[in-house]
């Protein structure tokens, strides 16, 4: 039985007392039905290579709600799939790895929260995935659970590149992290999201910059007009997935203010580094939200004959 099957059923069962590193992690004791966790080992990524994309600008283009737009602001990135395959990111011609799989267990259980009408979970379709601190692993599991869903299921995905004092997405998938983005948007009213949306060469996934710099960025997050472009991704988009990758919980307070509006969280904790009171303290963070997945990310593997590698 392999390690995921071993900690799919460890789900099932409800038995997560039991915790060692690589493993289903435990957390704190709230009983909330709707709290999962999620196994993810560490990924053999090749370090080195992984090229750059083109961003373009297209003549015409169709707009999330298949409008046609003005041409000046619509842009499409190419991706360059085979580099982002080498950094460890989920890609079409690579659907049988160890990390695809991997994603297809945890996104299983958004989906159905997000789209299940039986769920009763309130904009579903909005979902954070933060950490405690940085380097866990937020910016690799959110571009992860965007190409995953976008690549492999009915939905359409907007990834928003919520982490705007350190946004990763633009170095990952090669354009400018000067490109107008959501902190454009906050600030500017006459802007609406649709403006600084980038389509990718995935078909389904469709990309929102965290925009051009600002010394109160993360302020900016927890603004008003950020409520108001929350509530238009929640209704105006939701048949999407919109996947926010965001800041890391204890060294800023605006993933807390965020979580108050989010359907559902999804908490990145880095094995062999996080302790379980660091976990604690940022679930009690997010307590605002209902639903909150645990994904145990670097996990080192360990077998019934024993250590047996490092992912
Ligand atoms: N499961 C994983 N397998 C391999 N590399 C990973 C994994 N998770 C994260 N990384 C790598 O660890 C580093 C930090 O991850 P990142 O997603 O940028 O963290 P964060 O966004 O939380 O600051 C990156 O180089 C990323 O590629
Ligand atoms: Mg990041």
């Amino acid at each position: 039985m392999s390690l995921i099957e071993r900690a799919a059923g460890k789900l099932a069962k409800k038995d997560i007392k039991n915790f060692v590193p690589g493993d289903v992690l435990q957390h704190d004791s709230r009983e909330k039905s709707d709290r999962s966790s999620l196994f993810l080992s560490d990924t053999e990524v090749e370090k080195k290579g992984g090229g750059g994309s083109k961003v373009a600008r297209s003549d015409l283009l169709i707009d999330p709600v298949n409008r046609v737009t003005d041409t000046k602001s619509a842009k499409r990135i190419d991706i360059d799939l085979e580099g982002l395959h080498r950094k460890g990111v989920v890609t079409l011609h690579h659907t049988k790895s160890e990390v695809a799989e991997q994603f297809r267990l945890i996104k299983r259980p958004l989906l159905a929260n997000a789209f299940n009408p039986d769920s009763g979970i309130k904009n579903g379709n909005l979902i954070m995935v933060t950490s405690s601190l940085s380097g866990e692993g937020k910016s690799f599991c959110s571009l992860n659970l965007a190409m995953s869903i976008a690549m492999e299921m009915d939905h359409r995905v907007l990834l928003v590149d919520a982490d705007v004092a350190r946004p990763s997405i633009p170095v990952t998938l090669g354009f400018s992290p000067e490109e107008p983005g959501l902190l454009d948007v906050i600030r500017d009213p006459r802007l609406s999201i649709s403006d600084v949306m980038m389509k990718t060469n995935v078909e389904k996934l469709t990309l929102i910059p965290a925009g051009r710099r600002h010394t109160q960025a993360t302020e900016l997050l927890a603004s008003q007009s950020m409520r108001s472009i929350l509530v238009e991704l929640a209704q105006r988009y939701h048949d999407r997935v919109v996947i926010f990758d965001s800041p890391p919980l204890l060294l800023t307070s605006e993933s807390r203010v965020l979580a108050g509006q989010m359907g559902q969280i999804v908490l990145v904790v880095e094995a062999e580094r996080t302790t379980q009171q660091t976990v604690k303290e940022s679930l009690q963070q997010i307590e605002v939200c209902d639903v909150v997945n645990l994904i145990y990310n670097k996990a080192r593997a360990h077998g019934s004959a024993g250590y047996y590698g490092y992912y």
